[in-house]
């Protein structure tokens, strides 16, 4: 928490009422009748909103599958394509020149492109990929820049029914590899390179080099959409985006699916080493999208909307890359970073681009609260920002002290702000105001979306009282969830639906409700998964990559501490295989090994905080204790017990590093 936090009254702020009036759903009343529909049929309730929202070329009969729970299935006769709702269902109804991507390139550049020029985009797209033989059920990698071209290419794959993976473009070769190989791709997507702040970075090399590292066989091509420019590596396996697509037509007519055909693998951080790659449907996916992105939101045909994420993310997949065009609106899509050429970046685009809906992290607001501080120039007072009218929050805890800040600064003390709660698994929001409809409590994420059966229980599943802890499930299967970890089902059974907690889902999250109005406040992840500036990473993954160090490293453990700026940070403690270091030896030993994680996952995982021990903290049976280690962590005393160490005497070696 931040130490802000304490000096903020608690303040409960009501749906204002200009906006209420005209919201989609609209007052208590509102949340509540739906609330009830939902209560009531819980399956029939989707269903309308599945006629609703999508489009179907076969109309579905069956509403939920639970014969081969909990893989359940929804509306699983019917069929689709996710490509033809999200922009020929637009072009029919009329909005094939609305403006669908405003696109702002790290140099300011602006482009727009309209539902009909995205279409011809994505269909010349879908007909390379046919030509280079991808077929219905294919994996396609995409490791691409924010950019038309990354969603053209996301739903040119659905348009062929070829299943996606995006990869961030932070990721590392080593960790692009791994999902390349664990997918068996036969395409990968990528630019020759990245701007992000001025500065060019290479993501065809990291392509190449995570090719050469092996296990990529199934690769036939890669495919590389021209950023920059810049010089670049090339070979016979490489093409030219622009090259293939030109003389491919304007036209292709969409794959229909089935409801249940996989529209996407994403991969998410666990408690193991290795990622789970999230298999996400067609069908109950986009339902959840579009619903979600319409009342959440609250957006309306005029708005502007912006979601900062990157489309490597989940954010990006559900609030960039399909929810916004599945409901034909106009979005803001952004290449750089929040903090070039200087921090009022974000304030100045959304003053430029008239953006109505804003939809960021907590740590962007944090940092950027840090910025205005040190320098009023880029303090948000000092741009046009009438044009908000919703305000979003998604990926991490808002600490009440951030939350008051944006919405006084930011949205001008008259823009509700959406704190979402959802995951990687969830595929759209679970529980989050409305804006029309809830009254907003800094810090709590509020009520659940109608329709998610969401509770807090304990390890056995029995309900928890309101003002108490517990862990956060889904009662009952929603249509957005995840349908299995590809390849690992045994793995999807036992991470979401563990024997003792009844058939619901497990979310990972401990929360808690409160007293009187039931809100969820959510107090982070229960198991052995970091939130780092938004970013889910497991501590398992990096103290992997630490220990494929072998030259130096014996053995690692790695934990998280609070951080006022990333929510938390990544704390190491390492063995070396040599003596332990001292001083500038120390700093330049961590210095290396900070660069090989870089290398092995990505430079988001790089560790805050290195620490050298002797030996690592275990029970007598040889167990870490990571709550020990969490504690020297944070710098606090340590209050476990410890008659159970192995070797008490490192204790005293944990601090003095310190
Ligand atoms: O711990 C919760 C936190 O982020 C986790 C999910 O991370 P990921 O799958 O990467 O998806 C992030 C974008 C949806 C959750 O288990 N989290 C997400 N949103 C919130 C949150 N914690 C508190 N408040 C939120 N609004």
């Amino acid at each position: 928490m931040n130490p802000l936090d304490h000096l903020v009254e608690p303040q409960e702020y009501p749906p204002p009422p200009a906006l209420a009036a005209q919201a989609h759903v609209a007052g208590r009343a509102g949340y509540a009748s739906l609330a009830a529909e939902a209560e009531e049929d819980h399956e029939a309730y989707w269903a309308r909103l599945a006629r609703e929202f999508v489009h179907w070329k076969r109309p579905f009969r069956k509403l939920l599958g639970t014969q081969n729970a909990p893989h359940y299935t929804w509306f699983e006769d019917g069929t689709l394509n996710v490509s033809w709702n999200c922009l020929d269902r637009q072009v029919a109804e009329g909005r094939g020149e609305k403006v669908a991507i405003i696109f702002e390139a790290d140099d300011g550049h602006v482009t727009h492109t309209t539902y009909a020029q995205l279409l011809a985009m994505v269909c010349r797209l879908a007909n390379m990929l046919k030509a280079q033989g991808v077929k219905k059920g294919d994996r396609v990698a995409i490791y691409m820049p924010m950019s038309v071209e990354a969603v053209a290419c996301m739903q040119a794959c659905a348009r062929i029914g070829a299943i996606h993976t995006v990869v961030f473009g932070g990721f590392s070769a080593h960790s692009l590899r791994d999902r390349i190989a664990d997918t068996g791709a036969v395409l990968v997507l990528t630019a020759d390179e990245q701007m992000r702040g001025g500065k060019a970075l290479s993501l065809k090399g990291v392509v190449d080099e995570a090719l050469a590292l092996g296990g990529c066989d199934a690769v036939r091509a890669v495919i590389v959409y021209r950023r920059t420019g810049g010089q670049i590596p090339w070979t016979d396996r490489d093409h030219w985006m622009h090259e293939l697509t030109a003389a491919q037509p304007e036209r292709c007519e969409p794959v229909w699916v089935e409801a249940e055909h996989p529209l996407f693998l994403l991969y998410t951080s666990g408690s193991t080493g290795k990622p789970k790659g999230v298999q996400h449907s067609s069908g109950g996916y986009l339902v959840q999208a579009a619903v979600t992105m319409k009342w959440t939101f609250d957006m309306h045909p005029q708005d502007v909307f912006w979601c900062t994420a990157d489309i490597g993310w989940v954010t990006g997949h559900s609030y960039i890359a399909y929810g916004p065009l599945a409901i034909g609106a106009t979005q803001l899509m952004f290449e750089g970073v929040p903090t070039w050429p200087n921090a009022g970046r974000f304030w100045q685009m959304i003053g430029r681009h008239r953006v109505t809906v804003f939809y960021t992290a907590p740590t962007a607001i944090r940092s950027l609260i840090k910025a205005a501080e040190a320098n009023p120039q880029v303090h948000p007072q000092r741009y046009d920002l009438q044009s908000l009218r919703v305000l979003g929050s998604v990926g991490e805890p808002i600490n009440p002290a951030a939350w008051e800040w944006y919405h006084r600064h930011v949205g001008g003390g008259r823009c509700p702000i959406v704190d979402t709660w959802w995951q990687t698994e969830t595929g759209a929001h679970m529980i989050t105001p409305l804006p029309g409809a809830t009254s907003l409590v800094p810090g709590s994420c509020a009520l659940p979306f109608p329709g998610i059966a969401a509770a807090i229980v304990d390890e056995l599943g029995g309900d928890v009282p309101n003002g108490q802890s517990g862990l956060l499930v889904i009662k009952k299967p929603w249509p957005g969830m995840i349908r299995t970890i590809w390849g690992d089902d045994a793995r999807y059974r036992a991470s979401y639906f563990p024997a003792e907690l009844r058939g619901y889902y497990l979310a990972g999250d401990g929360a808690s409700r409160d007293r009187e109005t039931g809100y969820f406040t959510i107090g982070g992840r229960i198991d052995d998964v970091l939130n780092v500036s938004g970013h889910r990473m497991g501590t398992m993954e990096i103290e992997s990559a630490l220990v494929a160090c072998t030259e130096l490293v014996a053995e690692a453990a790695v934990v998280g501490r609070p951080d006022e700026t990333s929510g938390e940070a990544i704390c190491a403690f390492v063995v070396l295989k040599g003596a332990r270091p001292q001083g500038e030896a120390a700093a330049a030993l961590a210095a290396q090994l900070r660069t090989w994680v870089g290398k092995e996952i990505g430079p988001i995982a790089k560790p805050k905080d290195i620490r050298f021990a002797d030996n690592l903290p275990k029970t007598r049976s040889g167990k870490i204790m990571r709550r020990l280690l969490r504690s020297v962590a944070k710098g606090e005393a340590v209050t476990q017990d410890i008659s159970t160490l192995e070797n008490p005497a490192i204790l005293h070696q944990l601090f003095e590093t310190h």
